[in-house]
């Protein structure tokens, strides 16, 4: 029998918990927030994280697709668990690269594998997948050079507006949607010739639909699911949504008509054949999967996947989830999440973003940042920041997200727009209507 002595340190041993952290955005802060509260945690790694997640972790200077750097730094830190943020090292295969190796195999990678994270990485991968699955997404055809004039004839039989669609990662820039079919005809030619490079060899022309969107993400251990608070971003520059797309200018959670019985429908329809579907295709999945979703009429229909949580939508989602997320993410990593209970917190979760001035076109970095410990009604989650002989600077075009509580979306809205104006640098910008198009 062991002696007491020997079952302490066993028990001390097991639940040691070094968590590695990968990515460097809002997300990653808001989630590194969540994972430091957990008592499971003894140390959590942020790479290469930013001025915010140094409070509360321990940043490392390793790029997200820097493999060689995470192996080093998981052998070093004793890591039990890597978290990834961003998409870039799930399509490169940092789940894989992991699982592969000898010395790194016995660390648990929240996040799909290569093929899993296709999802995301491939629009053609993931509309054959709902195609193949029967779940509701928009009608499209997929062209490439060969049968390029077959794509023209598509077109030419649908109304504006048109939508196309590079078929790999394009930052984002990768969808047009076009009110003109010479503007479309000209699009596909541009993007069928290298306009986004090997992303856009293949484009995919769908059908437009009409409604509003929302992010639903689930969490899966590849068996069962657990959906997460639904949120919606607000993507574009200015206000009522109008100007450019952005990475995101604010979101809210809950979403007034994401309510039980369309919940209902998005777990049935979409969320639970998802889940099966990439069994039955023998997708390792274990992770995050964000549904892109767009309500027509009452019915979700998917306009995309991604491998990863969302940005700024994971600034609510953390806030709304009372439950541990590591205990959670051990679930996911122990293959038991149907025995994980998900609390959610009923209050409404605003998140508003300062970003740079310019942004998202031209915009300066390396402004002084201050005001920061003054907020005291909200979460002050930095986006691009970093820290430069002792201050607080700019180092993106999205600098700060501010999340707030309200017993309303209104009430928790006011915190947060008091607190943007609170914090003070150069050129600062937010939107003063986030949540507008809902109840
Ligand atoms: P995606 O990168 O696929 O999420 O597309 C970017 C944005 O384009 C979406 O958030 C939608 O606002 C819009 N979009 C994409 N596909 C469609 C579609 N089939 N119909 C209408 N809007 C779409
Ligand atoms: N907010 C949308 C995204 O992260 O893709």
């Amino acid at each position: 029998m062991m002696s007491m002595e020997n079952k302490k340190t066993q028990k001390n041993e097991n639940s040691i918990m070094n968590i590695l952290l990968i990515g460097s955005g809002g997300r990653e802060h808001a989630i590194a927030w969540k994972l430091s509260q957990s008592p499971l945690t003894t140390h959590l790694y942020i790479a290469p994280g930013n001025a915010g997640t140094s409070d509360i972790g321990e940043n490392l200077p390793i790029s997200v697709t820097d493999f060689v750097g995470m192996k080093q730094a998981a052998l070093e830190k004793k890591i039990d668990m890597v978290v990834v943020g961003p998409e870039a090292p799930l399509v490169a295969g940092v789940t894989d690269y992991f699982k592969n190796d000898p010395q790194l195999a016995h660390i648990a990678v929240i996040g799909p594998s290569k093929k899993g994270a296709q999802m995301e990485g491939s629009k053609d991968f993931s509309k054959k997948f709902m195609m193949r699955h029967g779940i509701p997404t928009a009608g499209y055809l997929s062209v490439t050079a060969e049968n390029k004039e077959e794509g023209i004839a598509f077109l030419k039989t649908h109304k504006a507006p048109y939508v196309l669609k590079a078929d790999g990662l394009a930052a984002g820039k990768g969808v047009l949607i076009l009110n003109k079919l010479d503007d479309a005809l000209r699009e596909l030619d541009e993007m069928l010739s290298g306009k986004f490079g090997e992303a856009s060899a293949t484009v995919l022309i769908e059908e437009f639909l009409s409604g509003i969107e929302c992010s639903v993400f689930a969490l899966t251990d590849g068996k069962d699911y657990k959906i997460l608070p639904v949120a919606k971003d607000y993507k574009r520059i200015g206000e009522g949504d109008k100007g450019l797309n952005t990475g995101g200018m604010g979101s809210v959670s809950p979403v007034s008509f994401a309510d039980e019985t369309f919940m209902r429908k998005v777990e049935d329809r979409i969320v639970r054949p998802t889940i099966e579907g990439l069994r039955e295709d023998d997708i390792d999945y274990k992770g995050f999967l964000f549904f892109g979703l767009i309500n027509v009429d009452g019915e979700p229909y998917t306009i995309e996947y991604n491998a990863r949580m969302g940005d700024p939508e994971t600034e609510v989602v953390m806030l709304r989830i009372k439950s541990d997320l590591v205990a959670l993410l051990q679930g996911v990593a122990n293959g038991n999440l149907a025995s994980c209970t998900l609390e959610e917190d009923p209050r409404y979760a605003v998140t508003v973003m300062l970003v740079s001035g310019g942004y998202p076109e031209a915009y300066e970095k390396g402004k002084e940042i201050t005001g920061l410990r003054e907020v005291k009604d909200s979460i002050v989650f930095h986006a691009g920041t970093k820290q430069k002989n002792g201050r607080i600077v700019t180092d993106g075009g999205r600098v700060i997200a501010l999340s707030s509580y309200g017993k309303t979306k209104e009430e928790a809205l006011q915190l947060s727009f008091e607190s943007a104006r609170t914090i003070q640098y150069e050129g600062k910008y937010f939107r003063r209507d986030i949540g507008f198009d809902l109840k």
